[in-house]
């Protein structure tokens, strides 16, 4: 990118390094950048490039808001995790479910009770409908499965304590009553109801 749309665009030409530090200034990404660079994907090679790649992802995630770009990072200088080193849920790949059927109540049996890890959050799919489903200190919640941000699916984010980070710019909900905790959320999130019925999962969505 070129120093004038560089200074125009906040030296947001560094994303990927301002979404991996979100607390960095804009006039400091540059020297965070000669930092880890060469840990970071290949970037495109011009403003053109990039809205190539842009334009058709915005118009397939129209369509289904959890696809995303397979970026290969390069492996030589990335460090192993010791097999013993806690992993993120961040990094992990979402567990998914698919609801049945709701019955005469509207309870969908979602999974096994002991499927989801605490800490974890998983996705949960029926028909058109995603959402979230958290495991926090034994106790199961759930919310709709959409960032009211970005619309990025929550399942990729972080549980961390009570609330959920979410994985596109960091904000977090809390996970019990969705309410937003931290920027840039601003919106809550739909909380839906959960129950334990013999070894399954339950969820009961609540309509907007
Ligand atoms: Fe979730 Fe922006 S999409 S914080």
């Amino acid at each position: 990118m070129n120093p004038i749309l560089r200074f125009l665009y906040w030296n947001m030409n560094y994303h990927t390094e301002h979404h991996l530090f979100p607390t960095v200034p804009s006039h400091a990404l540059p020297q965070l950048h000669q930092l880890i660079k060469d840990d970071l994907p290949e970037p495109k090679p011009s403003v053109l490039a990039a809205y190539r790649e842009i334009i058709p992802t915005l118009r397939r995630q129209a369509v289904d808001p959890t696809w995303e770009i397979d970026r290969v990072i390069p492996s030589q200088s990335m460090e192993t995790p010791s097999p013993t080193s806690p992993s993120p849920s961040l990094t992990m790949p979402s567990l998914t479910f698919t609801a049945d059927q709701p019955d005469d109540e509207g309870w969908m049996a979602i999974c096994l009770t002991d499927a989801v890890d605490d800490g974890q959050v998983a996705k949960v799919d029926h028909g058109d409908e995603t959402y979230a489903l958290y495991r926090v200190a034994g106790q199961y919640f759930a919310t709709d499965g959409l960032c009211t941000h970005g619309r990025t699916h929550l399942a990729g984010g972080l549980v961390t304590g009570e609330q959920i980070e979410c994985p596109k710019h960091n904000g977090r909900f809390r996970i019990e009553d969705g309410q937003p905790t931290r920027d840039p959320v601003r919106e809550p999130l739909i909380c839906h109801q959960v129950r334990i019925a013999g070894t399954s999962v339950e969820l009961r969505v609540i309509p907007e």
